[in-house]
């Protein structure tokens, strides 16, 4: 069976004390892990930390967003390069919060997949459909323009060991997960998708599950076939469940 892959998205929350605390919680309840790899996405400024506490253990770090520019006059931006000069190794590209907040565009969000990927960190990209776009039947049409601009962009092998998250989002930090029926039916649309192009890439792509995972649900979800793990926002701030719902993929 392929390894899960549970990812921590702490979004803008924690300081250097707390992310102490939560960081040797997880140490301590979180490693070894048997078949279940950990990374925790960390704001910017708390990287060098994650380094100092992680970097002799089995829990993978990264950040949160990067820059489509390897270098240059870009106020405010981070690089690739920069990440990995904190040894991040994941980073989470076209978050649905960034997306809309910041007007990140398909094209934006499918360069940054390559700075990432070309730079050797593992993008986390992340896709889904709003309510509305849910109602009116077309996710698959939303999540298929995602996947398809990088595909036309860089071709279908730039998939090849990366990880998509699929994030409705109308399911993120609302409480209201996602039926582990319709993400399984998603992220088999999305492997399908890719693997008509590469199969090579399709089957070496990990697809998470993100939106209100908790230890309950994370059972039912993480035992289908095409969920390969997820991206925890909320209940990763909390170490008793994020523990829950890496137990519930291993
Ligand atoms: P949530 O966030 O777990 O709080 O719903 C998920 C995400 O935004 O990745």
């Amino acid at each position: 069976m392929p390894r899960k892959l549970v990812v921590a998205n702490w979004k803008m929350h924690g300081n250097l004390a707390s992310n102490q605390q939560l960081l040797d919680a997880y140490i301590q309840k979180l490693t070894p892990l048997k078949n279940t790899d950990v990374v925790v996405c960390v704001p910017y400024p708390y990287l060098a930390q994650a380094q100092s506490i992680l970097q002799n253990t089995t829990i993978a770090w990264g950040a949160q967003n990067l820059s489509k520019d390897a270098v240059g006059a870009f106020t405010g931006e981070v690089s690739a390069s920069m990440l990995k000069d904190f040894g991040a190794s994941y980073v989470i590209i076209g978050h649905s919060e960034r997306a809309t907040a910041y007007c990140e565009s398909d094209e934006n969000i499918a360069t940054k997949f390559m700075q990432a990927k070309s730079h050797g960190l593992t993008p986390i990209l992340c896709v889904g459909e709003t309510l509305i776009e849910r109602e009116a039947g077309v996710m698959e049409m939303v999540v298929a323009k995602q996947i398809d601009t990088i595909m036309n962009m860089y071709g279908a092998a730039i998939f090849a060991n990366t990880v998509v998250s699929y994030e409705p989002i109308w399911a993120i930090g609302s409480g209201l997960a996602a039926s582990a029926e319709q993400a399984q039916s998603m992220h088999e649309f999305i492997r399908g998708r890719i693997a008509c192009a590469d199969k090579g890439a399709a089957a070496s792509l990990k697809i998470l599950y993100g939106g209100s995972v908790n230890p309950q649900n994370a059972v039912q979800l993480f035992a289908m076939p095409d969920i390969d793990g997820g991206l925890i926002g909320k209940c990763s701030l909390s170490a008793s469940e994020f523990d829950g719902i890496c137990r519930a993929a291993t």
